[in-house]
């Protein structure tokens, strides 16, 4: 159907939660979900869609950083016209009071890339998550008794990087990753939904960080958060 997503029309739900692993997509697919089938698996980037709880969800892998999330998530957008893309992923935090483990709702995402420009030719640097989605999120979060913090998320080009900007600090980045404002920006371009609920897997700052298996364990919060979203 794309260069990048076999999935035939109608094969892909209406709401999609997007971890950036494909490994993490088999996780959920395999621990909480029904009915599930395979609609994706090229370049590895698997999408399964089936069901929670009854209702029905495609869960599909962004793969890491912004060119690679706004392929995907232009193609679910604009050719599978999903409504809502909800990412779960890891971030670090800029804050030495920010502890790993915490669960952090995308409030809005600020980058110094130019992925707006690029794409648009508008200079937006910053823009902001579903209210609908993140009111819905939290609402669930308060039910189910889960600390969560809506926070401002610094989306970086580079993993490595070796200083850190000052209009991040200016802007209140509380942590970073590296796929969000690409998200938040193709929805807001294509008028849909969408947010990101991040994991703290290390802090900058403190240099407190989860082992690579933590990580993979660590995510059962996000993921539940995510699917009572449907
Ligand atoms: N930088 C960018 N992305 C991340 C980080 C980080 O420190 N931790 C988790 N995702």
């Amino acid at each position: 159907m794309t260069p990048h997503n076999e999935a035939k029309l109608g094969e892909i739900a209406k709401t999609v939660i997007m971890p950036g692993d494909p490994n993490r997509v088999k996780f959920i697919v395999d621990n909480f979900l029904d009915n599930t089938k395979l609609v994706n698996q090229v370049r590895g980037i698997l999408a399964y869609t089936g069901t929670y709880k009854g209702k029905e969800v495609t869960v599909m892998a962004s793969g890491m950083g912004m060119p690679s999330m706004g392929i995907y998530a232009t193609e679910l957008f604009n050719v599978y016209d999903v409504d809502k893309i909800i990412r779960i992923g890891t971030c670090g935090a800029l804050k030495a009071d920010i502890s790993v483990e915490s669960i952090i709702l995308a409030k809005e995402a600020y980058t110094t890339s130019n992925y707006a420009h690029s794409l648009t030719g508008t200079e937006t640097n910053i823009i902001a998550a579903s209210t609908e989605l993140n009111n819905k999120i939290l609402e669930i979060a308060k039910k189910s008794n889960l600390d969560i913090m809506l926070a401002t998320v610094n989306t970086s080009d580079i993993f490595y990087t070796e200083y850190i900007d000052e209009t991040i600090e200016k802007n209140n980045c509380e942590v970073v990753e590296m796929e969000t404002f690409a998200l938040l920006f193709l929805a807001n371009h294509f008028n849909k939904e969408a947010t990101s609920i991040l994991t703290v897997s290390d802090n900058l700052i403190t240099k407190e960080e989860l082992s690579a298996e933590e990580r993979e364990t660590k995510l059962h919060k996000a993921i539940v958060l995510a699917l009572e979203t449907l």
